[in-house]
């Protein structure tokens, strides 16, 4: 399959969990603990992959590797993040002030790759690498149980 879709396909469905999170209430903590879980795992996986399979290919392209550092710098800022929000407890104001500040930085960085870094890349690469690092990253999936 097709890399930018897959990867394409996880920023939908952190997106939808942030939108879950958006309509639970301060009153239902436990099922808070359990969406937050989820982006966690989510975004973990998601930003290992990128780091693993899919940057270290765009390093070496003129077109694409100038995005990587920033790509990297913002993964650093959410896993800050979440890792600030996992010592809250959902009962706590600061815990959706929070999880909206994450919210929107992975809307940031998420931007960033797919109108502008996705495409660098599809001009770099030819379908083949593209199917090829797809096959890798559905692997990597797999290893995790995703
Ligand atoms: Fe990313
Ligand atoms: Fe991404």
């Amino acid at each position: 399959m097709d890399a930018f879709q897959i990867l394409a396909k996880d920023h939908r469905a952190v997106e939808q969990i942030f939108e879950q999170i958006e309509k639970s209430d301060n009153r239902g903590a436990k099922h808070r603990e359990q969406l937050f879980h989820k982006v966690r795992q989510e975004l973990k996986l998601h930003t290992q992959i990128e780091e693993k399979v899919f940057y270290p290919e765009l390093k070496r392209h003129d077109g694409t590797k100038k995005l990587v550092g920033e790509a990297l710098l913002e993964h650093g800022e959410v896993e800050q993040m979440l890792q600030e929000i996992g010592r809250l407890s959902p009962e706590d104001d600061q815990w959706s002030e929070m999880v909206n500040e994450l919210k929107l930085a992975v809307q940031h960085h998420v931007r960033e790759e797919e109108d502008q870094m996705f495409p660098a890349a599809r001009r770099e690469l030819d379908q083949s690498r593209i199917d090829e690092i797809g096959r890798r990253i559905e692997e990597m999936k797999q290893n995790a149980g995703a």
